[in-house]
């Protein structure tokens, strides 16, 4: 059987081989400790799937999702919670779309506004959906560099001219996944200069801007003037009301982009399960202290964690959002080096940074969604087995 050839120029999904990493462990008898995929551990809020339970058994649920951009209470429930969240008001009607997830807006994105032979700018470490999505669509992923000195915000002066007049469309992710670096209006305001000046489309993933911490608030692009013109912002329910696998999310922002994402996907999917959206209406417009428990959740582990490991000598930068802590590895390590001598050592599972590109390399991810039980005891005893059994340099 012939497979295509731009799958066969893919690598495989990250997490797929994690997965296997996870199992093998497993059947060898490791008590693994896994800070691997960024997957909720937390249930989804009872409110929530009390909305959904009520939504299934009404059959009009039961049929397709004919609404085209999506429920209308859905769009009107997004719209409520951006004007409260970010001060951006939008128009249900042309700037909203739901998703069936963060992810699938993010690669039919590239399939909407692409041609063959464009150039994507993708940011280098990143999340390794924007480049596969930016090759399915026959378009070239020019990698800007995401560094420590620079916040791990891009150099928009260092994109060759050559690459400037093909791109159309640039991904980025604030607060960032991996790196959980956070962007300013500031540089927002310089993005939309960007944008409007070279004629890119800016996709601004924004799966992790309810994780934040310290009193810290993350913004939206669209908070800046004129943002619409050029902008696009992907947000998910699932990381914040721990609802991955309902598979629900939503794009607003700039109408023709908007409406191009429609148009593709109104030809390849058939919308969300009617239920799971009335119950995303449960979720963003009704109470939101569940979200606050989150954050002091993940802070709790994110502090247990970093001032844990800074006590056994290995410094790590505290994050201000996201659900990860991006760690340098120690001297003499590469990023796989040491992702595999936590594991066979330590029996604790981490990403390492090198599967999220080039400049990931020197790094692993941990992810506070610690997996199974008792996490913060295990995050502490996961800090004891490193000092115990991995060299630190
Ligand atoms: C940066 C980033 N964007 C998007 C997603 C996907 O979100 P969703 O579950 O809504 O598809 C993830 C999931 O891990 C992510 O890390």
């Amino acid at each position: 059987m012939q497979i295509a050839d731009r799958l066969l120029k893919t690598p495989p999904y990250p997490f797929a081989q994690l997965a296997a990493l996870k199992a093998k462990a497993k059947a060898e008898g490791v008590d693994l400790i896994d800070f691997g995929i960024g997957d909720p551990d937390g249930a989804t809020p009872e409110h929530i799937v009390e909305a959904l339970r009520e939504a299934v058994g009404d059959p009009v649920t039961h049929q397709y999702d004919e609404t085209g951009k999506g429920l209308p209470e859905f769009r009107e429930a997004a719209v409520g919670w951006y004007e409260d969240r970010f001060g951006v008001v939008l128009e249900a009607d042309r700037e909203v779309l739901r998703l069936i997830g963060a992810k699938e807006g993010l690669a039919h994105l590239a399939w909407s506004v692409l041609n063959p032979g464009d150039a994507v700018l993708v940011p280098d470490p990143g999340y390794p959906v924007y480049k596969v999505a930016a090759l399915f669509a026959g378009a070239e992923a020019h990698f800007m560099p995401l560094e420590a000195g620079t916040g791990y915000l891009p150099d928009l002066e260092a994109i060759p001219g050559e690459v400037l007049e093909r791109a159309r469309l640039m991904y980025l992710c604030y607060p960032n996944m991996p790196t959980g670096a956070v962007a300013e209006a500031d540089f927002y305001r310089r993005l939309v200069e960007f944008a409007r000046s070279h004629e890119v489309l800016v996709c601004l993933d924004m799966a992790y801007s309810e994780l934040y911490y310290d009193g810290y608030r993350p913004q939206s692009m669209l908070q800046v003037e004129g943002a619409k013109e050029v902008a696009i912002e992907m947000h998910s329910l699932s990381k914040t009301y721990n609802m991955t696998g309902w598979r629900l999310g939503f794009a607003v922002g700039n109408a023709e982009a908007v409406e191009a994402l429609e148009k593709l996907k109104s030809n390849v999917d058939s919308g969300v399960f009617l239920a799971i959206q009335r119950a995303g209406v449960a979720a963003l417009s009704g109470p939101q202290e569940c979200v606050e428990r989150m954050r002091q959740i993940y802070q709790k582990r994110r502090d247990l964690l970093v001032e844990g490991l800074a006590g056994i000598g290995w410094k790590v930068p505290k994050p201000k959002a996201t659900c990860y802590v991006w760690a340098p590895t120690p001297k003499g390590y590469t990023s796989a080096g040491m992702a595999e001598a936590l594991l066979q050592e330590a029996g604790v599972l981490v990403t390492p940074g090198s599967a999220y590109g080039k400049y990931g390399e020197g790094y692993v991810r941990f992810s506070l969604t610690v997996q199974g039980r008792r996490q913060e005891e295990r995050i502490v005893e996961a800090v004891s087995r490193i000092k115990e059994k991995v060299r630190l340099g």
